[in-house]
């Protein structure tokens, strides 16, 4: 079957009821997408892999399911084993080699995306304005966006072969314009 943003939303929602994970999901396939224009790669695919990454999170919620019991399910909806493979590779306990610029991509993207969405969500303005050095100030606060996994942001950065600082701004820019479909304020909104 043909991999479109309409069948990944789809069984994305099919499967995800809450807001949060969904807002996740976009997020990732924001900064995704981003990466994947700027190593113009196919953008669409990058795209669903991301929006899938988590689809099986609300009915596997713990490591010893997720994201492997959601592979059978994905492959049963018809997705290629190029998307069943990425989104088993985004998980640290299956340790499994991230091989391609679509796997280090999502990979780097997942933890960083929440964690920016995080600063957003506390500033007036949300993502705007928001510079890298304010994020790794943020990143050394322990309590601040707790579930977020330092580790992996910084891994995240290094497989990407970038400056945490150049990381954190595509992240930024990338969420800049679905910040309203993120439950974000904008500069609008304060007017
Ligand atoms: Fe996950
Ligand atoms: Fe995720």
């Amino acid at each position: 079957m043909e991999v479109t943003r309409d069948k990944a939303w789809a069984t994305l929602t099919r499967y995800t009821t809450s807001e949060s994970l969904r807002r996740h999901a976009l997020a990732v396939e924001a900064s995704t997408r981003f990466y994947a224009r700027s190593f113009r790669e196919d953008e669409e695919l990058w795209g669903c892999v991301a929006l899938l990454h988590d689809f099986d999170y609300e009915m596997h919620p713990t490591l010893d399911k997720h994201p492997q019991d959601g592979a059978p399910i994905l492959r049963q909806e018809g997705y290629p084993e190029v998307v069943v493979d990425a989104v088993l590779s985004h998980a640290e306990h299956l340790a499994l080699p991230r091989d391609t610029p679509l796997k280090r991509t999502l990979f780097a993207c997942d933890e960083l995306s929440g964690f920016v969405h995080a600063c957003g969500l506390v500033r007036p303005t949300g993502l705007e304005g928001l510079e890298p050095k304010s994020v790794k100030k943020k990143l050394k606060q322990p309590s601040f966006a707790a579930g977020v996994h330092r580790d992996e942001v910084y891994a995240g950065a290094e497989l990407l072969g970038l400056e945490l600082d150049e990381h954190i701004a595509n992240v930024v820019a990338a969420l800049q314009p679905i910040a309203g479909e993120l439950g974000l304020r904008t500069t609008a909104d304060a007017a």
